[in-house]
């Protein structure tokens, strides 16, 4: 077997070793090629910043193919219907779109989630905040992502979209079931779990769209069903859709972020130190927090046109690769010492948003929601320290912690 094959061997999202520290062997990857081919997962694999930026901006690859070839021109098996619910929910979400459908919905969005309307919201945003830390200092000991990032990020959402906060805890039931359906590995028991969950997610969001009809607001559901009801040809299917991505899509990557990025910190008590003492601020802290180790650590597109090459390798129409994003954000010929967690590095342009037209529309929101918990967090517990080993999920794509546990004092 030659060096590049070994490599590939140890890129094995199956390997709980791999998925605990995959850095050394991406690193090993990114090093040895820019592309390789998996076949285990049959897609081309992009390992370096350069080509995953490239690609991310390639109009000629897409998130998805059926709006330009059926799956037998594809070569492409027919779907599986097995899992309707959960194709349904994801039929119209901005994820699975390309232009013209993709670019008439996020312009409906994007409305809600720019810079200033973001900002109008701040004070709500910093509400939560203040309330869920006093909380955790009461505790004393406390569980960084049960106690804090996840009501924390699902109140935000929820508050944006205008749907009550009594329903939270079954959203991040449905939401934390159907994301593992975007896991390379994932399982029948898995799938089945999914769509269960998918199914009773639209259920209930149907009938949030019901009330918001008898009872409208201005916050975005409502917003979305104003546009139906004005004659324009958004479908409740659409709405549907566009609810639940932003609803996941708006707090998994948000919680994780926090939770691998306080992890760092905790690891490395002088990077802690520049963030209390005051010489680095929290807005330049979070761009390290979502380079360094990445929550989502791998998305993929479809080649839609021929032509396409990517660092000399030749792609062929109906080829899919994989851009692996945690590598991408370790390649030092993009960053300086990509390895050293450096809270000062002052480097937003990173891959942590993705690019091109399905860049992150939840970006200001997101980083408004990492600068209040850092500055919240620092300002109050100086003294945080870590009470327990961390242990991330045993999940490739969407890389967290299982939970941190932290203590005050
Ligand atoms: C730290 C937190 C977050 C990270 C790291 C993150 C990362 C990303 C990335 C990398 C993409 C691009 C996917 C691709 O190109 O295939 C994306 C898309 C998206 N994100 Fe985020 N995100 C975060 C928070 C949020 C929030 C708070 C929201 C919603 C309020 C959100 C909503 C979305 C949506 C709807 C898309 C799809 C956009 C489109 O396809 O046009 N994200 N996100």
């Amino acid at each position: 077997m030659d060096e590049l094959a070994a490599l590939i061997e140890r890129f094995d999202p199956d390997d709980p070793s791999f998925v605990t520290d995959p850095y050394p062997a991406l690193n090993a990857l990114r090093e040895a090629s820019p592309i390789f081919w998996n076949d285990r997962s049959g897609q081309w694999v992009v390992t370096r910043f350069a080509e995953i930026a490239t690609a991310l901006r390639d109009r000629r690859l897409g998130r998805a193919y059926t709006h330009r070839y059926t799956h037998a021109e594809l070569g492409r098996p027919e779907p599986d219907t097995t899992w309707s619910r959960f194709d349904e929910h994801e039929r119209w979400s901005l994820l699975c779109l390309e232009p013209p459908d993709h670019t008439r919905l996020r312009r409906l969005v994007s409305k809600v989630f720019t810079p200033s309307a973001v900002a109008r919201r701040a004070s709500n945003i910093e509400g939560f905040s203040t309330e869920l830390l006093d909380r955790c200092a009461d505790l004393g000991t406390f569980d960084l992502i049960t106690d804090y990032a996840q009501p924390y990020s699902v109140a935000v959402i929820c508050s944006l979209l205008g749907v009550p906060a009594s329903d939270a805890q079954l959203l991040l039931d449905w939401s934390h079931a159907i994301v593992k359906m975007y896991e390379l590995n994932a399982d029948d028991a898995t799938k089945t779990a999914a769509d269960r969950a998918a199914g009773e997610y639209i259920d209930y969001t149907r009938a949030l769209i019901a009330e918001k009809r008898r009872s409208p607001d201005d916050l975005l559901v409502s917003e979305l069903v104003r546009v139906e009801d004005e004659g324009d040809s958004l479908t409740e299917a659409q709405i549907i859709s566009t609810t639940m991505v932003l609803l996941e899509a708006g707090h998994e990557a948000t919680v994780n972020t926090l939770g691998n990025g306080f992890r760092a910190l905790m690891l490395h008590p002088d990077q802690w130190q520049r963030l209390v003492s005051g010489e680095v601020a929290p807005s330049v802290a979070a761009e390290e927090l979502l380079r360094w180790d990445s929550p989502l650590q791998l998305f993929e597109r479809w080649v839609l046109e021929p032509g396409v090459e990517i660092a000399g390798q030749e792609l062929e129409v109906g080829d899919e690769i994989a851009m692996l994003f945690g590598s991408g954000q370790r390649d030092p010929r993009r960053f300086d010492r990509p390895d050293t967690f450096d809270v000062g590095r002052n480097e937003p342009a990173h891959l942590g948003f993705g690019g091109g037209i399905h860049f992150c529309v939840g970006a200001p929101l997101a980083r408004q929601e990492l600068i209040q918990s850092v500055a919240g967090i620092v300002d109050r517990f100086a003294e945080l320290t870590l009470v327990s080993d961390p242990v991330y999920h045993r999940t490739f794509v969407i890389r967290g912690l299982t939970g941190l546990r932290l203590s005050t004092s």
